[in-house]
């Protein structure tokens, strides 16, 4: 079974998300336990604070060291971690083949920063990849955390059915998924395309690799260089 830690210092976040749908169903049939740790409970002051002032000034609090290094090292004095991801914006742009390594894993940690950031020395001593989600800014490292674990999980072996197999996903193949269509085969004239009722398989395959190129071409030609 794959174990997955979540550092936060806003666990509540992350409490609902890992609480349903097939999130919930992954944790409940054993395939994968998401524990997520509240960093104010490593807190070394009785204020329970974690944060300071960024030494050399500048707008921002920094989220402190000891609090983190309490965190993690009471984690790993239980199990050995495969990786420590921080998740930042600065970090390698999450995509899917690293989605797919990580997936094979037995133990990730994740950490959530917020405010200016987590002091370096986390870093240098603890982080062993750091990830961004993208080419934007958000307040905090929860949501992607959230979008990380979810696209890992759903890869586990037996997460999914048959019906929602991660292989005919987008961008396993670098081609966008086909269109996909269900009841009415007419919605006020507008109608599913005639060979998905055809039942000739092999020619809806052909059909749908087509259109999978289509798209492709047409939204993300970069995935085709
Ligand atoms: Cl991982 N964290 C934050 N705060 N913002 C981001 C991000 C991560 N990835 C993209 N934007």
């Amino acid at each position: 079974m794959m174990r997955i830690d979540i550092l936060s210092c806003v666990p509540s976040l992350l409490d609902s998300f890992f609480a349903h749908s097939i999130l919930k169903r992954a944790q409940q049939a054993n395939h994968v336990e998401v524990v997520i740790h509240d960093i104010r409970d490593y807190s070394v002051n009785k204020h329970r604070t974690i944060d300071d002032y960024a030494f050399g000034g500048g707008a921002g609090m920094v989220l402190q060291i000891e609090p983190i290094a309490r965190c993690i090292r009471a984690l790993q004095a239980e199990r050995e971690y495969d990786e420590i991801i921080y998740l930042t914006p600065d970090g390698e742009q999450m995509r899917q083949p690293m989605v797919n390594q990580l997936s094979l894993k037995g133990n990730l940690m994740m950490l959530c920063g917020h405010y200016k950031g987590v002091d370096q020395r986390v870093r240098d001593l603890f982080v062993t990849k750091e990830i961004s989600i993208g080419d934007y800014v958000l307040s905090g490292g929860e949501l992607a955390a959230a979008v990380l674990a979810d696209a890992i999980i759903r890869l586990i072996p037996g997460v999914l059915n048959d019906e929602t197999s991660a292989l005919t996903d987008s961008f396993q193949d670098n081609l966008l998924a086909p269109p996909v269509y269900s009841r009415p085969a007419d919605f006020e004239g507008h109608k599913v395309p005639e060979i998905l009722m055809s039942g000739h398989e092999a020619k809806i395959e052909e059909w749908r690799y087509e259109q999978s190129l289509k798209r492709t071409k047409e939204r993300r030609p970069d995935l085709l260089q």
